[in-house]
């Protein structure tokens, strides 16, 4: 059987931590592509992770590479490039250096890979989904965000602290864009099968919903230079995982919306089933009025964003 194959674009601190997780699940051979200005960068990266192939016993093939000739035929791409952003940069500003980014890195990836399906990692996420999506002119089954795998284990690592069990044990919903208006559901958040709502008092709650929508902040805070990237290309690689292995998993994603919990047009995440085809379908929660509303000015705040795009 062919091995599969994944392009992770952007070698930065996400780009290449997923390449090393996603060879270390021997989930398909990686390829690692940058910009041709950071030249042997991404080869050079590539090299060293291959290189600990032998002690962990992996085989895939790493290769780096500032062009995308080699990225042909991927059966999966995950775009991280982009830029953090920096003082004196509004929201805007990087909103639009990074649609640009996002927008060349597209056309040069379904140049190459045009039956591939797309992972965004790219900031601000949910609007640089849409940039993919129109860009590449890909059904929306083919373009995925990746947020809610990531501030639901944020979640659900504040919940195994809480209650002193296994991080196993626990599952955590997080819906809604990629911002402070990210929508933690802690009545579909359970440990051993148990809604949290039943085991821990609401004001504990309260404080875990606000420090997963911080999540982010948090980790910039104490890193100063740079944002989080070890859980975020975990949570990439979870869901190339789920895709590769067509496992139909039931993880949160951004992806465009049709109706779907009364939001249109626009990149939102909601609980995904995720298999070969990408995303096989949105699971519809049975939500509270109040959550619907959360969810629902979530998504506004991304549209209003999204609007903002040039
Ligand atoms: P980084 O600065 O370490 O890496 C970004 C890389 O992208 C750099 O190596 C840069 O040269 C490259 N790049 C820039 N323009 C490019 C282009 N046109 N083509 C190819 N590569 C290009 O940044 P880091 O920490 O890896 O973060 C990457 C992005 O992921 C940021 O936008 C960040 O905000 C976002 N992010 C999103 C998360 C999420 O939950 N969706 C979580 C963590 C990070
Ligand atoms: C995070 O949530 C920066 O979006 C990134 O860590």
């Amino acid at each position: 059987m062919a091995r599969k194959k994944i392009t992770v674009v952007g070698a930065g601190f996400v780009g290449s931590t997923c390449a090393q997780r996603l060879a270390e699940m021997e989930l398909g051979d990686v390829v690692l592509i940058d910009i041709p200005q950071t030249e042997g960068m991404p080869a050079g990266k590539a090299l060293d992770i291959m290189e600990s192939g032998p002690i962990y016993g992996y085989d895939s093939k790493v290769t780096g590479a500032t062009s995308y000739e080699t990225t042909a035929g991927s059966d999966v791409v995950v775009i991280t490039a982009g830029i953090p952003r920096k003082p004196g940069m509004s929201r805007d500003d990087l909103l639009n250096t990074n649609a640009g980014i996002v927008k060349a890195v597209t056309e040069q990836v379904v140049r190459y890979s045009p039956n591939t399906i797309l992972i965004i990692v790219s900031n601000p996420l949910d609007a640089m989904c849409l940039v993919a999506l129109r860009t590449s002119g890909f059904p929306k089954h083919r373009v995925l965000g990746m947020a809610g795998v990531l501030d639901s284990a944020r979640m659900r690592t504040f919940i195994a602290e809480a209650l002193n069990v296994s991080m196993e044990n626990v599952h955590a919903m997080v819906l809604g864009g990629h911002g402070d208006t990210m929508v933690p559901l802690p009545r579909f958040s359970t440990v051993a099968g148990i809604p949290i709502t039943e085991l821990l008092p609401k004001e504990k709650i309260a404080a875990i919903n606000q420090r997963t929508r911080d999540g982010g902040a948090e980790i910039v805070k104490l890193l100063k230079t740079g944002s989080a990237y070890y859980a975020p290309s975990a949570s990439a690689a979870e869901m190339v995982e789920a895709i590769l292995k067509d496992k139909n998993k039931i993880l949160p994603a951004a992806v465009y919306l049709e109706g779907e919990y009364g939001i249109d047009g626009v990149f939102v995440g909601v609980p995904c089933k995720l298999g070969t085809r990408g995303l096989v379908e949105v699971l519809q929660l049975n939500l509270s009025v109040d959550e619907r509303i959360e969810l629902q000015k979530s998504a506004s705040a991304v549209r209003e964003l999204s609007a903002a795009l040039k």
